[in-house]
């Protein structure tokens, strides 16, 4: 059969690392998960108790593309409490998680051949579904010694996809730096995306969202993070007022709409603010471990994790092959960790990401093995 190149795309490593790890777990090994970056809890009761019901009521056949109009609203919402922004529940969208958003934001914003700007390190999806969309990703490389913010480069881009809190780094960008990013894009006339994904996982201050500072962007958010529903596949996007109906008939063609099952539990979720201000905070417990524990380890050179629920280590000093590192600490230690290869083809062979969604007994416990670990080496 013949195959397109636009589906030439990169594995994602993290997966490979997984799957990796369940292999030891069969053979009988115990394996502390820091690879991947999803919360270890599952989604609130309130969500569940929501979906149970609605199961006994009635069909869940599909909704209307654009989502339920409670849960439009309940988002809405949302944004008025945790940023003080009145939004029109008829500008937010909802997709299957964010990686559906992706592809409707993608295809309603560039034409085929555009380039748009990525940050390097990085979420990999962002480029893999670009290039399956016939789209050129730019790559903005970012530092730690800047925070990892990014600057615009001095080329025509058709867009710029930026996350705050950051995958891999957990950086977050200020006020300033987000509304000095948004300003620059609009001046060249550059969409500006903004990958909320890890918004309300934050620890030093709060993250601030690119409505606060235009409507003149779009905005990814997901159940995935903060409200513990990876595997629900449930996600959102706020978009100008002008861009819905394109968005609408975009999603009623590519997806009908997202699932109804987990719309109505979203619903619940939305209500469920105990339950995931505990789960947060967990997260602040495992990562002030993660961040006494990792140095003293030998791990010391790491970005500030302002936000989400990551580390990223630089291990040049350790290792140049952060592929083979992250194996022999799978095989060696029993610690899944992902090699920063993931997110920087360039300078990902020196780094890796540790993540720490799981719970703290794990968390205490991987440390430990990352200590003996390192230890044994010298
Ligand atoms: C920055 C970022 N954006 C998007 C996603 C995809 O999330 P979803 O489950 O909403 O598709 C992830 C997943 O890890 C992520 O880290």
């Amino acid at each position: 059969m013949r195959s397109s190149s636009r589906g030439d795309v990169d594995p994602f490593i993290v997966m490979d690392v997984m799957e990796q790890a369940r292999r030891l777990e069969q053979a009988g090994r115990s394996i502390i998960h820091m690879e991947v970056g999803q919360p270890g809890t599952p989604a609130p009761k309130a969500a569940r108790a929501a979906l149970a019901r609605a199961m006994d009521d009635g069909a869940l056949g599909y909704t209307v593309a654009l989502g339920l109009p409670e849960l439009r609203q309940g988002i809405a919402a949302l944004y008025a409490d945790w940023y003080g922004v009145e939004l029109d529940p008829a500008r937010v969208v909802i997709t299957a998680g964010s990686s559906a958003a992706f592809v409707l934001a993608f295809t309603a914003l560039f034409e085929a051949g555009e380039k748009v700007g990525v940050t390097e390190p990085g979420y990999p999806s962002y480029r893999q579904i670009l290039k399956a969309l016939s789209l050129d990703p730019y790559a903005i490389p970012t530092h730690a010694a800047d925070r990892h913010v990014p600057e615009l480069p001095d080329v025509d881009l058709a867009g710029l996809i930026v996350a705050s809190p950051a995958n891999p780094t957990g950086t977050m960008l200020s006020k300033d730096d987000l509304g000095a990013l948004i300003a620059a894009c609009q001046a060249k006339g550059t969409a500006f995306i903004s990958d909320e994904i890890y918004h309300g996982v934050q620890y030093e201050g709060r993250a601030v969202s690119a409505l606060e500072l235009s409507d003149d962007v779009y905005v990814i958010n997901s159940f995935s993070k903060y409200f513990s529903m990876t595997g629900w596949r449930l996600g959102w996007m706020v978009v100008p007022e002008g861009h819905v109906r394109r968005i609408e008939r975009l999603a009623q063609n590519m997806f009908i709409c997202a699932p109804h099952a987990a719309q109505i539990a979203a619903l619940g979720a939305l209500g469920a603010r105990d339950e995931t201000e505990a789960m947060l905070a967990n997260y602040r417990e495992n990562r002030r471990l993660m961040l006494d524990g990792l140095p003293k380890a030998g791990f010391d050179k790491i970005a500030p994790p302002d936000g989400a629920f990551y580390i990223y280590a630089d291990v040049s000093d350790l290792r140049q092959d952060s592929r083979a590192f992250a194996a022999e600490i799978l095989e060696q230690a029993g610690v899944a960790v992902t090699p920063g290869l993931d997110f920087d083809p360039v300078r990902g062979h020196t780094t890796l990401r540790f993540s720490y969604a799981r719970s703290t007994d794990d968390i205490a416990e991987g440390i430990k093995r990352l200590t003996s670990f390192m230890a044994q080496r010298g």
